[in-house]
């Protein structure tokens, strides 16, 4: 199909989603947004309808696709924090796998066929102890937390339903999100925040508190952890070019989405205080069970299937975009802090 699509964004109103129906809207299609708030915010959708309701609840997703004509369908919709999902599994399995059932459920009584998912790269789990290599789409999937194993029961679904029922799917594992709209439209408002950028951020503004690096004794070559950082501009924009994508005769296909380069916790650190133009406090703290040393892309499947490049591959230049939201964010719980600036 090419043209204008219209297309259901699960999940639209918070970080990614938000991103990805501008880069639609961007690219000609229609996003509508079906989002229950509970982590994302209504400010955030302004490039198509937003319809509130629960992603769980086929009969209002299938309404959805009947009320809005809807041709194709990204699901963000779920819960990301990965340390809540080891306190509460009972939720993630919840919210992770009966959302995409019922997203597979509705698609399929609607006749709408064409599907990309959100997962991650959790699902690799712990990589070959202290491996540095970049990861490929072929190694074992052996996630070592409940929001891992969500991700990869969603997949899996995905996949049978793909065989079972014909639909066209496309699994994209994302590495390590980040940075914020460079035009100021939008950016990061997770509340609480669990992510190293838009912490280390408020460290070195001086809006919150000193980080915690976990873990100094990596085999790294300084010792703390690895990881691939790609904009959510770029994730936004391979999520436009995986609807065209053709996911092979199995009708499903997973792909990394990262940039291929790693940089360590203590180098990001280093990037905020140039950006921000201040130190950013921090400590060194013990390693968090279950951190691997490096986790880092080939991105190599997505940049063939897709023709994807991520275009920030700079890690000053994507923690500037990340400190300018945070410093006149539009929406979010940033903003009361602008707010009080100005009072
Ligand atoms: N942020 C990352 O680094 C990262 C990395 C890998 C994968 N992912 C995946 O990407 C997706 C989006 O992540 P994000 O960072 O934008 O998260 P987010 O929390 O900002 O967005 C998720 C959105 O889903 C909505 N939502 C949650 N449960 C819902 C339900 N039952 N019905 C309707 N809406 C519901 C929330 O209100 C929120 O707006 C998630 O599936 C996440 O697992 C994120």
């Amino acid at each position: 199909m090419s043209g204008t699509r219209r297309v259901l964004v699960t999940g639209g109103a918070g970080y990614i989603g938000s991103h990805t129906a501008k880069a639609l809207a961007r690219a000609g299609h229609i996003p509508i947004v079906l989002d229950d708030l509970s982590n994302g915010h209504a400010e955030a959708v302004r490039w198509g309808p937003l319809v509130i309701g629960d992603v769980r609840d086929v009969e209002a997703v299938r309404r959805c696709i009947h009320d809005h004509a809807v041709d194709s369908v990204i699901h963000f919709a779920g819960l990301i924090e990965v340390g809540r999902s080891v306190r509460e599994p009972d939720a993630f399995w919840d919210y992770n796998l009966n959302g995409v059932a019922a997203v597979l459920q509705a698609m399929r009584a609607s006749g709408v066929s064409r599907l990309v998912f959100s997962s991650t790269a959790a699902v690799y789990g712990q990589p070959e102890n202290g491996s540095l290599e970049p990861l490929g789409e072929t190694l074992p999937l052996l996630p070592i937390n409940p929001y891992g194993d969500t991700k990869l029961a969603a997949e899996r679904l995905i996949a049978a339903y793909a065989r079972a029922y014909g639909i066209q799917a496309t699994a994209l594992r994302y590495f390590n999100a980040c940075g914020a709209d460079p035009e100021g439209d939008l950016g990061e408002a997770h509340d609480p925040e669990s992510h190293l950028i838009p912490l280390a951020i408020e460290a070195a503004l001086g809006l919150g508190p000193a980080l915690t690096v976990f873990g100094g004794d990596f085999p790294t070559p300084d010792g703390s952890c690895v990881r691939d950082y790609v904009h959510v501009s770029d994730l936004a924009r391979a999520h436009v070019l995986a609807l065209e994508a053709d996911p092979g005769p199995d009708g499903f296909a997973a792909m990394n989405l990262g940039t291929g380069r790693g940089y360590s916790v203590l180098e990001v650190i280093a990037a905020v205080s140039r950006t921000v133009g201040r130190a950013t406090p921090h400590a060194m703290g013990a390693r968090r069970s279950g951190d691997p040393a490096s986790l880092v892309a080939d991105p190599g499947r997505a940049q063939r299937g897709l023709r994807w490049r991520p275009r920030y591959t700079d890690l000053d230049e994507i923690v500037a975009t990340a400190a300018a939201w945070r410093r006149r964010p539009a929406f979010g719980p940033g903003l009361a802090d602008v707010l009080s600036e100005v009072a």
